[in-house]
């Protein structure tokens, strides 16, 4: 390899560039304020398998209801959503859209989040695993 002696290309001035991140950091950051600390991402992967814990009580096929309702299209819609399903008068008054702190609120204990819900499930302790379920939820039910 020969050098050419060409210098390397100029940075241009980042004056914009640096406004812009600034700009960008703090509406972020404001966002981050407004919503609560950001939920960690999960892995769907190893969600699947602490879906094997609701299995029993809950299928992801539409329609398809067990002891508890279908989690089909469960993530972004209304609790208490599944027709024809009976749900407590807790889980259908509740108002409650599932998205990720809703759901990571009711996972970690449903009858502290939602008083009066049928859901006999104590709750998952660890936060990786209601980050990983939820991304499983998102991934295979949306
Ligand atoms: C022992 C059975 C049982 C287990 C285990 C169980 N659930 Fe449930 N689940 C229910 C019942 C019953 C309801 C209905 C609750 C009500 O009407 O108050 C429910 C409701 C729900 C709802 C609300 C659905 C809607 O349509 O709004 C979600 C979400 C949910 N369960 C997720 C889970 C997840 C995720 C797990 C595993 C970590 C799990 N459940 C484990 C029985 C169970």
């Amino acid at each position: 390899m020969e050098f050419s002696g060409k210098p390397w290309p100029l940075k241009k001035p980042m004056r914009t560039q640096t406004k812009m991140r600034r700009v960008l950091a703090l509406t972020t950051l404001l966002a981050a304020m407004a919503t609560g600390p950001a939920l960690a991402a999960g892995d769907a992967a190893a969600g699947e398998k602490v879906f094997k814990k609701c299995k029993a009580c809950h299928s992801l096929e539409e329609g398809k209801n067990k002891v508890g309702p279908s989690l089909a299209g469960v993530m972004g819609g209304q609790a208490g959503g599944v027709e024809g399903y009976k749900y407590s008068k807790a889980m259908a008054n509740s108002e409650v859209t599932w998205d990720d702190a809703s759901m990571d609120a009711f996972m970690t204990k449903p009858k502290k989040f939602l008083p009066g819900t049928k859901m006999s499930f104590p709750g998952l302790k660890k936060e990786a695993d209601r980050a990983d379920l939820i991304a499983y939820l998102k991934q295979e039910t949306q």
